[in-house]
């Protein structure tokens, strides 16, 4: 137990599985007071994909925590799919739950973040940066919440909200799983994707969750509008 983030009022999201536990768990581990909305087995159920649910998932916590700190959109869905193949239903579904929900939350939860000069930490990806083959609409989803980050960040600076990404390579999820059972052949794209890390290993949500624990820390007073890698160095170069 340490006290990085001893106080912190912490409404994460997706927060049942994955990189969304480790966050929570690393989060509570700090001192923070965590709510987890989640579509299933969360503290607060919503479904991101309906702005009505996102609002009152943000009164809800506002109201079990007294205020809020930091708001942590974490929640998404792969997308598997060429532009020419992808149909319109999951296109939709993508955008909806990896990019709009970005915009109502952070409406949603603005006048808290502005009483508390509080942060907005979201969850990219290294292929929000950088394209990938087949998970078009996946990488457009990811490159708008990195471009949403900025505009938090500018936006939110005169109120003393600051905002950052974190961009996580390939790390042992159920998203994971599902993405590879997807494939044609998901042992060898596994090993494609591990050998993508000059690491040599795939991350761990305990990797990513240190991450979002730094950048909601007062450490990070003067990090904002960031799109952090943490992709054991696929990023750095060939
Ligand atoms: N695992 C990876 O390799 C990887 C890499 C880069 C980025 N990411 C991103 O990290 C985030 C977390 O991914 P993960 O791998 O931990 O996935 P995961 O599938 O293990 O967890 C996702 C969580 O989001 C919740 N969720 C999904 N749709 C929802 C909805 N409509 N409403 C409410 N909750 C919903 C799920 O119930 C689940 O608890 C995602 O944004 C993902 O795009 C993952």
């Amino acid at each position: 137990m340490s006290n990085r983030l001893q106080g912190k009022r912490a409404l994460v999201t997706g927060g049942s599985s994955g990189i969304g536990a480790g966050i929570v768990e690393r989060f509570r581990a700090q001192g923070a007071d965590v709510v987890n909305v989640d579509l299933q087995d969360g503290e607060v159920t919503a479904d991101l994909r309906d702005g009505a649910q996102i609002a009152a998932a943000v009164a809800t916590t506002v109201e079990r925590l007294g205020g809020l700190d930091l708001l942590v959109l974490n929640a998404g869905r792969p997308a598997v799919g060429t532009l020419a193949d992808i149909d319109d239903a999951t296109w939709d579904d993508t955008i909806a739950i990896n990019l709009t929900s970005v915009h109502r939350f952070v409406r949603a939860a603005w006048p808290h973040l502005q009483q508390s000069r509080g942060t907005v930490l979201l969850t990219g990806s290294v292929v929000g940066l950088d394209g990938s083959a087949n998970q078009a609409a996946y990488c457009a989803s990811k490159a708008g919440v990195v471009m949403l980050t900025k505009c938090i960040a500018i936006d939110g600076a005169p109120h003393g909200i600051r905002a950052n990404c974190v961009c996580p390579g390939f790390t042992e999820t159920p998203m994971l799983e599902t993405f590879l059972a997807d494939q044609d052949d998901p042992d060898a794209v596994r090993a494609f994707a591990t050998g993508l890390h000059p690491v040599g290993r795939l991350g761990t949500a305990r990797d990513i969750a240190d991450a979002f624990v730094y950048l909601g820390s007062d450490d990070a007073a003067w990090v904002t509008g960031v799109a952090l890698p943490v992709d054991g160095g696929l990023l750095a170069g060939i």
